[in-house]
């Protein structure tokens, strides 16, 4: 699949979208990213993309026009299957979301900014508004990096052990059983005894009780859902 984001701040995107399984996943061909700076598309002299707002409130917001130029240039190019826009407003993302948009094929992502951006672009350019919990950032390229990020480590192939993907918390509405490492005792605390029989039945079913244990103490709204 492939994922283009629309920032002010590219720099942002660089790092957490450029490492260890997404990095993996984009080497491998399973997907692509690519991050654009909406200044690209400012025309004026000095490349402006935000302006006063009308009616005087605080804060700058983003202008209409390089936004509309770089989206349209994009869907001249090939189709998108969704045109997402990261702000606080958004309907609050989950693991469900994250399932449904690795299926499709290509989607842009617009990233929030300060004071928000000019309405017309919310209402004529962009088919889904996400945020990432109820809290606020400066901008939305965060929001992104974690969209784009859950959306392609559940790539099949992106994971090496793809089992682990659908193993995740959350991936069957509950939260994951508990892990363990080598040694199995340390300081004197012992891996269930469980994990170290061989039998994969019981471990099966331990996991099983672990994971709705946790989920009944740690995070009973999942349940209820
Ligand atoms: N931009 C600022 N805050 C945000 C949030 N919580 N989710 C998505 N985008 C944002």
């Amino acid at each position: 699949m492939r994922i283009d984001i629309l920032t002010v701040v590219p720099e942002l995107l660089a790092s957490p979208l450029n490492e260890s399984i997404i990095k993996r996943a984009c080497d491998k061909g399973l997907a692509e990213i690519m991050v654009h700076n909406i200044r690209d598309w400012a025309e004026e002299k000095h490349r402006q993309v935000d302006d006063y707002p009308f009616g005087g409130e605080a804060g700058m917001v983003l202008k209409p026009e390089p936004v509309f130029r770089c989206i349209e240039e994009l869907k001249g190019q090939r189709p998108y299957d969704e045109v997402i826009y990261t702000s606080p407003d958004g309907e609050v993302y989950n693991q469900q979301h994250a399932n449904r948009l690795s299926t499709l094929e290509n989607i842009i992502i617009l990233c929030g900014h300060y004071k928000g951006l000019d309405h017309r672009i919310r209402e004529h350019l962009i088919t889904r508004e996400i945020s990432i919990g109820d809290y606020v950032l400066t901008g939305g390229e965060l929001a992104a990096a974690v969209i784009a990020d859950s959306i392609i480590r559940i790539i099949p192939g992106a994971i090496g052990d793809e089992a682990s993907a659908l193993t995740d918390s959350f991936q069957d509405g509950l939260l994951a059983p508990p892990v363990y490492t080598r040694p199995a005792e340390f300081n004197g605390w012992r891996v269930p005894d469980v994990l170290l029989s061989g039998n994969f039945a019981e471990i099966e079913k331990w996991r099983e009780s672990q994971a709705l244990a946790r989920t009944r103490e740690l995070r009973p709204d999942l349940l209820e859902e």
